[in-house]
């Protein structure tokens, strides 16, 4: 098993390291899924099925598809899809992200969309049952992920969904855009030690809020899902506009708050969000952009190429979170690869 892990103390860390070349590899993917694009039936709505991290980069997707593209689009859990079925069309879309193409709900959402609608699935594992049964398959090129909390897949599902955007959309600039991001992860690895840094100092916390918005309250989401599985740590994920409507009740000194905070139209209602959590005492953990001067005070912040804007960030801040969490995790004295109770693959609904 150590030389599994190619010097690494777990697998979880060898995986996230391996993120820029899996973006890479995935890139390499994109005339089959220009191909695919081309094939697609006339439809006219969208939906996305999937369960845990791939529900969140599902979730990027609705948001990118709609913002970007206006396809009306939806994003629904495996486990509820039969609730959804009666509206399910021949000028629906189906989109099915599983890391696995083994997750049991996921496999029965398939079964019955493809009785009405065109399926496409976005899947890691060649061979596995889903691509048995969609229309069309896109792998994404992550290679196999040992480590149960799912971290590379999750960077070459989005790749998939960017690439499904540019070709869709017919979007040049994001097409271009995606040829850079493998160095920006490189650069964003390169401050690991300062991640590691962070983790200590909030490693006791109890709670943690994640705060985003737009293309990533999906990254909030996942950063949390990411603390949850391996530090045992309670973590939400929020998106920024809502927190007065509730969660600002509980803010207060001893809860950490990861804002995330990229530059784009959505900067400066974040930022006041932001700023109204600060002002209640909470500790703040603020992504961000490295010439953003109205977060030079803040203590514990992780910086990011100013280029990285809010639509791309989803690629680049999670690899951020992950780090954190793993950091959390090691310094707990958890294993990050083997979190209690919980299943590489789930193959009962
Ligand atoms: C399990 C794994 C998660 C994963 C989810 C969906 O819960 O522990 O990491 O996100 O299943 O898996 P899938 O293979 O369908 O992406």
């Amino acid at each position: 098993e150590m030389a599994e892990k190619g010097g690494y103390d777990h697998f979880m860390i060898k995986e996230i390291y391996e993120e820029p070349q899996v973006i890479k590899d995935t890139l390499s993917e994109a005339d089959k899924v220009h191909e695919i694009v081309k094939k697609f039936k006339k439809f006219d709505r969208i939906y996305f099925v999937a369960c845990g991290t791939s529900y969140h980069a599902s979730l990027v997707g609705e948001y990118l598809i709609e913002s970007q593209i206006g396809i009306p689009t939806e994003v629904i859990l495996a486990s509820e899809f039969e609730y959804f079925q009666k509206t399910l069309d021949d000028h629906t879309l189906v989109i099915f992200l599983t890391q696995s193409g083994e997750t049991a709900d996921t496999i029965k959402a398939l079964k019955i969309a493809k009785q009405k609608s065109e399926t496409l699935a976005i899947v890691n594992v060649v061979g596995s049952s889903i691509t048995r049964e969609a229309d069309h398959v896109i792998y994404t090129r992550a290679g196999p992920e040992i480590s149960v909390a799912a971290t590379k897949t999750y960077i070459s599902q989005l790749v998939c969904i960017y690439l499904l955007v540019g070709y869709l959309g017919e979007n040049q600039e994001i097409l271009t855009k995606l040829e850079e991001v493998p160095e920006y992860a490189e650069e964003l690895l390169d401050s690991e030690n300062q991640i590691e840094q962070i983790a200590k100092k909030y490693k006791d916390s109890k709670d943690f809020f994640y705060i985003g918005r737009g293309f990533n309250y999906p990254t909030a989401l996942e950063g949390a899902l990411k603390l949850k599985e391996i530090t045992y740590i309670h973590g939400e994920g929020y998106p920024a506009g809502e927190l007065k409507h509730g969660p600002l009740a509980l803010i207060d000194k001893n809860i950490p708050v990861v804002g995330i905070l990229p530059p784009g139209s959505s900067y400066m209602k974040t930022y006041n969000n932001l700023e109204e959590i600060r002002a209640r005492g909470a500790d703040m953990i603020i992504l961000g952009a490295s010439d953003d001067k109205m977060i030079f005070d803040i203590e514990d912040k992780i910086l990011f190429d100013p280029d990285i804007d809010e639509i791309l960030a989803p690629l680049l801040y999670i690899i951020a979170l992950q780090l954190l969490a793993y950091f959390i995790s090691v310094e707990k004295g958890i294993d990050p690869d083997k979190p209690k109770n919980l299943a590489k693959s789930v193959t009962v609904e």
